[in-house]
């Protein structure tokens, strides 16, 4: 049985982390599976939007402790879940998580590495490593301190503290919140329109607002400018412009 369980949906292709005994703990096979079908979506210029989701009752409970524990320094070096996380900076294609229970440690840290996080009211997330004697691995402690400021993901991930999905939005984690029967439509309603968009002007302001993350603001300034002009350069970009002169809706192919 697969431990991540991949779906098109019209535009969108919805991943849904499999092994509900373990209440979806990222073994090796989840961190493998999933890679592979993100990159090959990435590659499918059919596919304009990834959801990645869990259950109703877990997201995620983090890195499979089972795994980590008979692994020494050299068996981490050489774990997918070390090669898994760049593989997963490396796709262009927006990611959304659909977070509907616990999202804690590598799950937590999962649903950071996507775009957008869209979460059920009866979400939770946290980063509980430091009670098992590590810390996140995944992202965790710089995602968190960039996204909440650096006290807040401090009290986070030196407590272990789990916070509510109201928390989470308060804080600014998490896009929306939904009810608790909603949130994987929210989800996949989210990404349908988003698959809607031009695709390279998608994927060229995914980058460019990744790119705030990583450098000064002069310099993700001059990015940007430089990702704009290339969206400029594309026939999608006339015929938006030529459509919106002409009132009528567009049609975007992708070039
Ligand atoms: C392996 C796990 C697991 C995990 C749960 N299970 N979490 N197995 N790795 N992370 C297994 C349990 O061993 C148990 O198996 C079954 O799932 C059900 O778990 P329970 O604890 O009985 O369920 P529940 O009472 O509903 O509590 C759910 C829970 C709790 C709050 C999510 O399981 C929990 O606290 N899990 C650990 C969370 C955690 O510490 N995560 C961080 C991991 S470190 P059996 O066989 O007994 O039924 C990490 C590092 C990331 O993520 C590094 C970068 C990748």
């Amino acid at each position: 049985m697969s431990t991540v369980l991949t779906e098109i949906r019209g535009p969108v292709g919805l991943a849904t982390l499999n092994r509900p005994d373990a209440r979806n703990a990222l073994s090796p096979e989840v961190f493998k599976e999933l890679a592979t079908a993100l990159e090959a979506w990435d590659g499918d210029p059919e596919v304009r939007c990834i959801v990645i989701a869990g259950g109703d009752e877990w997201f995620a409970a983090g890195a499979d402790i089972r795994d980590m524990a008979s692994r020494g320094f050299q068996d981490m070096l050489d774990s997918p879940s070390t090669g898994f996380w760049p593989r997963m900076a490396a796709v262009r294609t927006p990611l959304i998580a659909a977070v509907s229970g616990y999202a804690l440690g590598g799950g937590c840290e999962l649903a950071l590495a996507c775009d957008m996080i869209v979460a059920s009211e009866r979400a939770e997330f946290g980063q509980p490593e430091i009670l098992l004697g590590i810390i996140p691995g995944g992202g965790g402690t710089q995602r968190l301190a960039r996204l909440l400021g650096k006290q807040r993901a401090m009290e986070l991930v030196l407590t272990g503290r789990r916070i509510t999905a109201l928390e989470a939005e308060a804080m600014g984690l998490v896009n929306r919140v939904t009810k608790a029967r909603d949130w994987l439509k929210e989800s996949l309603d989210l990404a349908e329109v988003i698959a809607r968009r031009p695709p390279l002007a998608v994927r060229l302001a995914k980058q460019a607002v990744l790119a705030a993350d990583e450098t000064t603001l002069a310099g993700g300034l001059s990015q940007e400018r430089r990702l704009f002009e290339l969206a400029m350069a594309t026939e999608d970009r006339v015929e938006g412009m030529q459509a919106f002169i002409e009132k009528r809706k567009p049609e975007f192919r992708g070039r």
